[in-house]
């Protein structure tokens, strides 16, 4: 039977801590879904295209396998999106208790919903701090991003910039 997980997530934008999962998880599983998810109720600095765009360049350029699938879904649930592709298992990405609260709800949510199972991941600690929302401050305000996202994503920060 072939294994396969979704890791999910807004991705706005992909920082090298989403990458550090998406390695881990790849190794792990057959086939792995990277699927960027329309939230509405956050306002998203990159349209949702792009940002499939920029994790795509990132995997391609981080020298992972070739067993990862990136897509966005927007049509509703994430669980009808694993149910779609035969995935049983969510992967999340945990750097610290404010993690595990906002992701517990959720990932009970995806288990009542469709038996959807979410695995928890620690990414390297080094990445521990890096948020997606970090990076959209720090680029707002003219800062340097480098430290925190993949090289393509810097490049597309800076393109954007003003
Ligand atoms: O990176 P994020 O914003 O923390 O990811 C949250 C995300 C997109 C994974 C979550 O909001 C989600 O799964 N949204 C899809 C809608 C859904 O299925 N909601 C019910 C269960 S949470």
């Amino acid at each position: 039977m072939s294994r396969i997980a979704v890791v999910p997530g807004s991705f706005d934008p992909v920082t090298l801590g989403h990458i550090d999962v998406i390695a881990r998880a790849a190794d792990l599983y057959d086939t792995l879904h990277v699927v960027v998810v329309h939230n509405p109720n956050k306002s998203a600095l990159i349209p949702v295209e792009q940002r499939v765009m920029l994790i795509e360049k990132a995997i391609h350029a981080a020298g992972l396998p070739n067993n990862i699938v990136v897509a966005s879904w927007s049509e509703g649930l994430l669980v009808d999106y694993c149910t779609q592709v035969g995935a049983k298992v969510v992967i999340k990405g945990i750097r610290n208790q404010a993690d595990v609260t906002y992701e517990t709800p959720m990932a009970l949510v995806n288990r009542n919903l469709a038996g959807i199972e979410t695995l928890f991941m620690l990414p390297e600690p080094g990445h521990a701090y890096v948020s997606s929302s970090l990076v959209r401050q720090v680029a707002a305000l003219g800062g340097d991003v480098r430290p925190y996202v993949p090289h393509v994503v810097a490049e597309h920060l800076d393109a954007h910039a003003g």
